[in-house]
């Protein structure tokens, strides 16, 4: 019960990783303050969870600097600290060539998978060197640290949060601040489904050395480990969940 009564803010709780966090961070009686764009699923993932009573749901756009700030500091109003945060809200889009990306498409997955990463790590951090500890969890992509054919305006934008969970873990190590980053291959969440058909599916299953995707309870058991309480040590990292493809 090392999460029991800690203060955890996850963005993205409303489907996928996010929801399967939120679910097993629960069962270990932590406190959770879950957020989302789409309000009906926060409040479906809250529904699923055995002590909703604990947590508190946000409904708020993370591309939003203001909203982004307005949330962290309601959930420190509520719960009077910040433990851990999740950056864990993010979007895919439509495989293209870089030679078809367009200007909005670098606009829209910067500001949704990256500058919301910033943004969170800006009004959390304050609050985390009060305390003198806290710990931030990115949630980034293998495709943040390779290179990924038809998804360039996505592998850009996590290859930001690679650059800006190094530069913060380095920034607040003194501080009692961890800020790791979490890298999966390929999961069938909504995000990765809504955008390919099966063949592409079967073609990204066997591209792997396991011969499958990972499955969403293997990203949050790795997600556990790295915001363990315990996991004093591990600073600055990108942890790989892929089945073995970054090898
Ligand atoms: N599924 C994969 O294969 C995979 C692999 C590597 C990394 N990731 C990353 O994991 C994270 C979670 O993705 P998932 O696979 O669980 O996808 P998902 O689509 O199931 O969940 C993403 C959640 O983020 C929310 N969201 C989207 N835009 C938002 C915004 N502007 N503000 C607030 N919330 C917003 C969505 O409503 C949704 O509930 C993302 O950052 C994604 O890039 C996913």
């Amino acid at each position: 019960m090392a999460f029991k009564d800690k203060i955890i803010f996850i963005t993205g709780a409303g489907s996928g990783f996010g929801q399967a966090l939120a679910r097993a961070l629960d069962e270990h009686e932590a406190n959770l303050c879950l957020c989302d764009i789409d309000d009906t699923s926060l409040q479906n993932t809250l529904a699923s969870l055995k002590h909703p009573s604990n947590h508190l749901t946000q409904c708020f756009d993370v591309s939003h600097e203001n909203s982004f700030k307005d949330a962290i500091n309601a959930c420190i109003n509520h719960f009077k600290r910040l433990d851990i945060l999740v950056n864990n809200a993010g979007v895919g889009g439509k495989p293209k060539p870089i030679i078809e990306i367009t200007d909005a498409d670098l606009d829209r997955y910067f500001a949704i998978n990256s500058k919301s990463v910033l943004f969170g790590m800006k009004h959390a951090i304050p609050q985390m060197i009060k305390q003198g500890e806290g710990s931030i969890l990115n949630v980034a992509s293998m495709a943040g640290l390779i290179g990924s054919p038809t998804l360039g305006a996505y592998s850009a934008s996590k290859h930001a949060v690679v650059g800006l969970t190094k530069t913060a873990a380095l920034e607040y190590a003194k501080m009692g601040i961890r800020v790791n980053a979490i890298c999966p291959y390929f999961v069938p969440t909504p995000l990765v489904t809504q955008m390919r058909e099966d063949a592409k599916m079967a073609a990204i299953e066997k591209m792997n050395p396991m011969g499958r995707m990972g499955r969403v309870e293997e990203i949050v058991t790795a997600m556990l480990s790295i915001i363990h309480p315990a996991n004093t040590y591990m600073n600055g990292q990108t942890i790989q969940v892929d089945g073995g493809i970054g090898a």
